[in-house]
């Protein structure tokens, strides 16, 4: 059966898209497509929510629902494939993974936007969608989701694996050597582009720091990324999830400020190095020593050079082989849209494809929802 998945991560830089061959995997093609400028501004605004009116959230929620369905067709076009199902992420607008006071209650939520009777209506394919909210039901944080795939594709009999994600968010799956779905840990280590990317949108008016080429150019500021690492997030130990509540603008700002008056490439050189450095240090303070032999990288991330090579020498030093997703034969893009894919064909089996052991939920649960066509 061949699935189309489709993700829109926090960086809100667009729409992956990856067909898969299930359930012996095969990934048949993939793509990716920018948001519109102005879309991309109004997701955006959408997760800064006193920004947005719930009338534009609720028309966002319907154009997302068009601009995946075009994309998958795009897609298949491209590849001359036709799926039989779709699985599609959308786009985060909001995640409080622990329960906090609301009007007296305490209540946990997600929120995922992108309509899937849009998809399902304009594609005439089965899509299933809103993944999280299912296992926050089941009292877990509703994320990360990934690691079913990661145990899925990475496992292996000999070989303790950490598969590093950078996005927006950095996080990792550790699969010991054959390990029990059971035996999962999985956890945000905290920023992957976010930083990078927003000091660079504000130091030289580019997205994002293509290829590593300005950190290349800087010296990092070793006192300040001591001093950020202290806090308290990289502290806490996990289960624990992060997203634009945590490192967004506001972060982004602060992390300006420490850096004082220190020459512009070294502001990126010193973002970057907060990502590889939180990697190194997430693995060294919250795994068990000596389990894991290699690390492979996917999500945007992988193509920041600089960062790739701190993060060689990070995992040189812990004794681990940086490995990327592509060498698997799973473009380091296209991973997550191919876990999607994966989530909704369990699902559409009627089967549970959240993983209680990174989630915290107290059971299995079947994710998503599904729209007919
Ligand atoms: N050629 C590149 N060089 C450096 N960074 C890149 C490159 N391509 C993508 N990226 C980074 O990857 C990010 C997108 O990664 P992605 O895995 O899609 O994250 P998310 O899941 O949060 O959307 C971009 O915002 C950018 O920071
Ligand atoms: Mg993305």
């Amino acid at each position: 059966m061949i699935v189309a998945g489709v993700m829109s991560g926090t960086s809100a830089d667009g729409i992956n898209v990856a067909m898969v061959r299930l359930p012996r995997f095969k990934l048949l093609g993939q793509t990716e497509y920018a948001y519109p400028k102005t879309v991309r501004a109004a997701v955006l605004r959408a997760m800064n929510a006193e920004a947005i009116s719930v009338a534009e959230l609720a028309r966002l929620n319907f154009l997302l629902g068009e601009l995946y369905a075009d994309a998958v067709l795009a897609t298949e076009k491209k590849f001359g494939l036709r799926a039989k199902l779709i699985g599609c992420h959308g786009q985060t607008l909001y995640h409080q993974g622990e329960a906090a006071k609301f009007l007296g209650y305490r209540v946990a939520t997600t929120w995922q936007t992108g309509e899937g009777a849009v998809m399902a209506a304009r594609t005439r394919r089965p899509v299933v969608s809103d993944f999280r909210p299912a296992d926050m039901a089941a009292g877990g944080k509703g994320a990360p989701l990934v690691p079913y795939f990661d145990y899925f594709f990475y496992r292996h009999a000999r070989i303790g694996r950490v598969l590093q994600n950078i996005g927006g968010i950095a996080n990792l799956t550790a699969i010991p050597a054959g390990a029990a779905l059971d035996q999962l840990m999985a956890f945000d280590t905290g920023p992957g582009n976010m930083v990078i990317d927003a000091l660079t949108e504000r130091l030289f008016g580019r997205r994002f720091d293509r290829d590593g080429r300005f950190a290349a150019q800087g010296r990092v500021l070793e006192p300040v990324v001591k001093r950020v690492l202290r806090e308290r997030f990289f502290r806490q130990k996990p289960p624990k999830t992060a997203g634009r509540e945590e490192f967004g603008r506001e972060f982004a700002q602060r992390f300006l400020r420490r850096c004082g008056r220190a020459a512009i490439p070294d502001v990126i050189a010193s973002a970057t190095a907060l990502t590889s450095r939180s990697i190194a240090d997430a693995i060294r303070r919250f795994l068990p020593r000596g389990k894991f032999q290699e690390m492979v990288v996917a999500g945007g991330g992988a193509k920041n050079r600089t960062l790739m090579a701190m993060l060689e020498a990070e995992t040189r030093e812990l004794g681990m082989k940086l490995r990327t997703s592509d060498e698997f034969g799973l473009p380091a893009s296209a991973k997550e849209a191919a876990a999607f894919a994966l989530l909704a064909y369990e699902t559409w089996q009627q089967r549970p494809a959240n993983v209680p052991s990174a989630t915290g939920a107290g059971r299995a649960a079947i994710l998503g929802k599904i729209s007919y066509a």
